[in-house]
């Protein structure tokens, strides 16, 4: 193997971290006996501290609405061809429910920037799912908002919030966004949601158009930098109604490399295996957990909508009723040796 790929390797182990430059060269350098050494690497940092635990959470994908026009995304507002649904507080605490009684002990409430779900509403639906099932965390994923209205819905029990930054890299931010949207707003909505005291994850698309090694290096010192709790990485997937139409979707390799990385970057971080890997290769979400991710999300939506949540084509999961999700996703853990447990799955600090 490469002696310089051996001591990038080496020196991310020791020192959980490596220059722009560095990181760079670790990307133009991979190789199967690269990717293979650093999976080692990271399942055993992972083993020391999580085990062979998997942590699951509940998705509930509450609403498809959205004000903003992301260029990748198949819920976009000029989407036209896109059939909108919202789900009511009523259909939010039943997918809770349901969820509870199948073992998760976390529900992340996902959807577009729905100008219908004000503080006052959202605040409502986490203190209810936090006064009926005490045990459980709450995480949302609702986009930008004010430090006022992360504030609130802390107060209101959320726990956890993910936001991911998407690139670090200014220009390439601003050709995945129309104008009216800005990397630093993004940044700012991170560093609050950090001084609120949430547990926070920022991530990115793998292979997104005009990302180059160059910008993934940026979010790799992002990601050192930033350490987040929660790290969402998954392959870019191209939507039918976008203009990245006939862009190529990001690869399992890169994707997997990818997750290794940030495991030896930052130890402690809780790393899903997405469902857009699951839905490039039929193993993908196997594949992520035994190159480093330590979390898997099954969608606790009602079934009727999954099918309008279509972020990128194919989704997969979009048929199944939740707990054919979640036995699904079991025995595909077990598979590899993993065991899906029933805990709330808070980061573990042991720095
Ligand atoms: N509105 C919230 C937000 O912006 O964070 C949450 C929903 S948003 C649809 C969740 C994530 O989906 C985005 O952060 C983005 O990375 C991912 N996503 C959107 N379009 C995608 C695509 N075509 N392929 C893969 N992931 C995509
Ligand atoms: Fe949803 Fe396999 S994880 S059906």
């Amino acid at each position: 193997m490469n002696d310089r790929l051996i001591y990038l390797v080496d020196t991310l182990c020791q020192n959980g971290g490596l220059s722009l430059d560095e990181y760079q060269e670790l990307l133009g350098l991979r190789c199967p006996q690269g990717e293979k050494l650093l999976a080692q690497r990271a399942v055993e940092k992972r083993q020391a501290i999580y085990g062979t635990a998997v942590y699951v959470r509940g998705l509930i994908e509450i609403s498809n609405i959205c004000k903003n026009d992301c260029l990748y995304c198949g819920i976009r507002r000029s989407n036209k061809n896109c059939d909108r649904y919202r789900l009511s507080p009523e259909q939010i605490m039943e997918c809770a429910a349901e969820g509870y009684r199948l073992g998760f002990r976390t529900f992340v409430l996902q959807g577009g920037e729905d100008p219908f779900f004000t503080d006052q509403r959202l605040c409502q639906i986490v203190s209810n799912i936090k006064s009926m099932y005490p045990d459980c965390a709450v995480t949302l994923s609702m986009g930008e908002r004010s430090r006022e209205s992360y504030q609130k819905l802390r107060s209101a029990g959320a726990d956890r919030y993910l936001l991911r930054h998407e690139t670090a890299d200014q220009e390439h931010y601003g050709r995945l966004h129309p104008g009216e949207m800005s990397l630093d707003n993004r940044m700012r909505c991170l560093r609050d949601l950090r001084e609120l005291g949430y547990q926070v994850g920022c991530g990115f698309m793998v292979g997104s158009p005009y990302q180059t090694d160059e910008t993934i290096s940026k979010d790799l010192k992002f990601i050192e930098e930033f350490k987040p709790d929660m790290c969402g990485i998954g392959p870019f997937v191209p939507h039918k109604d976008t203009e990245f139409r006939d862009c190529p979707p990001g690869t399992v390799e890169l994707t997997c490399y990818l997750l290794s990385i940030i495991r030896l970057i930052h130890p402690p971080v809780l790393l899903p295996a997405t469902t857009a890997l699951g839905t490039i290769h039929p193993e993908g979400r196997e594949m992520g957990i035994l190159t480093g991710a330590n979390v898997v999300m099954p969608n606790l939506s009602p079934v009727s909508v999954r099918k309008k949540y279509e972020l990128y084509d194919n989704k997969i999961c979009t048929g199944e009723e939740s707990a054919q999700c979640k036995d699904c996703l079991s025995a595909r853990m077990r598979s590899v040796g993993y065991e899906i447990v029933t805990d709330r799955g808070d980061v573990k600090l042991v720095e």
